[in-house]
């Protein structure tokens, strides 16, 4: 098939695998394939960099079985390349740790995922005063200040262009001759076209050096909601310690109540932490959604009509289920090629 050109907005992990995963399954059946990003904010400013780049994700899926199924497919690429001297580069390594619960729960959508999945003994859970419950396994961390980088670098080395503007509109870069747009726009998306189901969910984290720190905790207090309870994981150079989630905050100010919260809940959960020295604080908004959208769409824009592809909305587990989600919008893509095909076959 002849040229086709790909506008992919967005430059946060969730935009880069997107263009990966394009670049791999058609860069050999169309030609020229064009494809250009488009940010305005690029590495380390996304926040894909700041997040803490532990793979797990939210404990039930709540029947979104196709998310569940792209937290796998991304859990077993990254672990592919485990045994790759890659994946220093790419800022991967396994890690193991600790979930607590206040109060029992059922096994977590990621038992089966993850690697040596088991319920905490008694003796373990000695060493996490007032949690009822807990499991230990082996997860991945893909760290977005390394990962970033070499996508970026793999895509350039095959001639993806980078831009660094910020898109107003479909329409502007429909106008630039852009056959498909990617929307991966992430918290903001909703400039481009509405979604009020579409909320910044603001989180904070301390970053610390505490190289005695090995394993990850994630506690879980069910009343207080997802990531309201302190985490502390372990990365190849800081500790991040966490945090809070504020469902329609969008402030991307450090706050110093959230800091004096999460270090003193983080402290009782791990006294140790009062030797660690403080680096720095980091706020950023998760894009938060019932679900991710992840579909196709024709958007008139003038008198035109054009192929986005909408790939945003991954909350706190962007790093967790990028992969997959990339994978799929890959898989859409593919439909419009194919249709556009058609299209041309039908004029000859
Ligand atoms: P982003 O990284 O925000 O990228 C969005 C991109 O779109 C940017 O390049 C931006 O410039 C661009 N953009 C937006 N609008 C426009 C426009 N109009 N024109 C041009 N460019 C535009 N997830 C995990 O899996 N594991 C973790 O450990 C983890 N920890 C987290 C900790 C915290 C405190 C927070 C806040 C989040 C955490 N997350 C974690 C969630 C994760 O960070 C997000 O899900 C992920 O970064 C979303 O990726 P994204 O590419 O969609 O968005
Ligand atoms: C967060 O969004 O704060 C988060 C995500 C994954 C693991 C830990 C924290």
């Amino acid at each position: 098939m002849s040229i086709m050109r790909v506008a992919i907005i967005g430059a946060g992990v969730i935009g880069l695998s997107t263009a990966q995963s394009i670049y791999e399954h058609y860069h050999s059946v169309i030609h020229p394939l064009i494809i250009e990003v488009f940010a305005d904010r690029f590495t380390p400013l996304t926040t894909s960099d700041g997040a803490a780049g532990f793979w797990q994700p939210y404990l039930y899926d709540n029947g979104k079985v196709e998310e569940t199924k792209w937290n796998k497919e991304t859990f077993d690429y990254l672990l592919s390349f485990i045994k790759s001297p890659e994946s220093v580069k790419m800022g991967i390594f396994l890690q193991s740790g600790y979930n607590v619960c206040l109060e029992p729960a059922p096994d977590p959508s990621f038992k089966d995922i993850v690697l040596g999945f088991r319920e905490l003994t008694e003796r373990e859970m000695q060493m996490f005063p007032g949690y009822k419950h807990g499991w230990f396994n082996t997860a991945l961390m893909v760290e977005g200040k390394s990962y970033l980088p070499w996508l970026m670098d793999w895509l350039e080395q095959r001639g993806v262009k980078f831009h660094h503007r910020k898109i107003e509109s479909f329409k502007d870069l429909a106008e630039t001759g852009a056959d498909v747009i990617v929307n991966c726009t992430g918290v903001r998306s909703g400039e481009l076209q509405p979604d009020p189901e579409l909320k910044p969910g603001r989180g904070q984290i301390i970053k610390v050096a505490a190289p005695w720190l090995k394993h990850w905790i994630l506690t879980h207090n069910f009343n207080k909601g997802l990531y309201n309870s302190p985490y502390i994981i372990p990365g190849s150079q800081l500790v991040t310690v966490g945090g809070v989630f504020q469902l329609g905050n969008w402030s991307e100010a450090n706050n110093s109540i959230d800091h004096k919260n999460i270090w003193e809940a983080a402290c009782l959960l791990e006294p140790s932490l009062k030797h660690a020295k403080i680096v720095e604080d980091w706020c950023g908004l998760r894009p938060s959604r019932s679900k991710v959208r992840l579909e196709r769409e024709s958007v008139q824009c003038g008198p035109s009509k054009v192929e986005v592809i909408h790939n945003y909305g991954h909350g706190g587990f962007g790093l967790t289920i990028h992969r997959g989600c990339a994978e799929e919008a890959a898989r859409l893509f593919g439909q419009i090629v194919e249709e556009k095909g058609e299209t041309l076959k039908a004029r000859l």
